[in-house]
């Protein structure tokens, strides 16, 4: 088989046309990569994204349907070739607290954000043991780490890509797919905005920094593990939040 240029590997990142993953897709390709970028719903930003990142594989699809992300791999990699490196940074939030959740809200966060993972990962993973290359970085969460009010069915589903993460990383560390999660502080992004004021403000208090992260300082630690620098690392958790929680 021939051996495919480094610079040419291709990278597909999940929810990747907006917040973090539109700063991820953005830094894989300075970094030399064929970038693949999938969304679930907003058609406007995934357009503006396309045309103004010059990332033309952008493709639509359920991350937290198994079938639908067969069906999506099998298509990306018909067209783009195998996929060397995944982020799986799709997620959402739909916070309540417990005696108020509904059902819905906590299937639908734990569909998207973590069952992803599996559904994402269990489609590349046999392809990037045959070819003894894989990066995977899936994005977990502060709230993973921590904890938060309001919010049992997100910091469930992030404290769980840690489990799969450190799991996954043992099972392929030795043939070649290293496997890594990115723990985000609070991030300027459209799901930090949502956040009522006057909370958003008392979480600020709360990061020794002083301000909220941006996009492209979690993209460049992505962009970091997803590299050949980072041979040597598996199954760690990057944490990037101000100092909010040093785990
Ligand atoms: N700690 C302790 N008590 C809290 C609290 C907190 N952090 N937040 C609220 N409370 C208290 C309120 O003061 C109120 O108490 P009183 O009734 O005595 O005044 C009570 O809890 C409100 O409880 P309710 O069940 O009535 O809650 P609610 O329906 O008003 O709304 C909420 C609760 C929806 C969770 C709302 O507080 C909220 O949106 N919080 C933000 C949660 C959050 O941080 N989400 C992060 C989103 S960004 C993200 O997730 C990205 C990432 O990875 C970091």
């Amino acid at each position: 088989m021939m051996m495919q240029d480094k610079n040419q590997r291709v990278a597909l990142v999940t929810g990747g046309t907006r917040g973090i993953g539109e700063a991820v897709s953005r830094a894989l390709l300075q970094a030399g990569m064929t970038v693949i970028a999938t969304y679930h719903s907003n058609d406007h930003a995934a357009q503006a994204f396309a045309r103004t990142s010059g990332i033309t594989g952008v493709y639509k699809w359920d991350v937290g349907d198994f079938d639908a992300c067969a069906k999506g791999v099998k298509t990306v990699e018909e067209h783009h070739g195998p996929i060397d490196i995944l982020v799986n940074n799709a997620g959402i939030t739909a916070d309540a607290t417990l005696h108020k959740m509904q059902q819905e809200q906590w299937s639908a966060v734990i569909h998207t954000n973590l069952n992803s993972c599996f559904n994402m990962c269990r489609n590349v993973i046999e392809g990037m043991r045959d070819r003894r290359y894989g990066r995977i970085v899936n994005i977990s969460s502060i709230n993973g780490q921590k904890g938060q009010f309001g919010q049992t069915n997100y910091a469930a589903a992030k404290a769980g890509i840690l489990g799969f993460t450190k799991a996954l990383a043992l099972e392929t560390a030795h043939c070649g797919v290293k496997v890594h999660a990115v723990a985000p502080g609070y991030t300027e992004t459209d799901m930090v905005s949502a956040v009522p004021e006057k909370v958003r403000a008392q979480i600020i208090e709360q990061i020794p920094v002083g301000r909220l992260g941006h996009p492209d300082e979690i993209a460049r630690a992505v962009r970091f593990l997803a590299s050949e620098d980072a041979g040597f690392v598996t199954g760690a958790t990057f944490s990037l939040n101000g100092g909010q929680y040093m785990a």
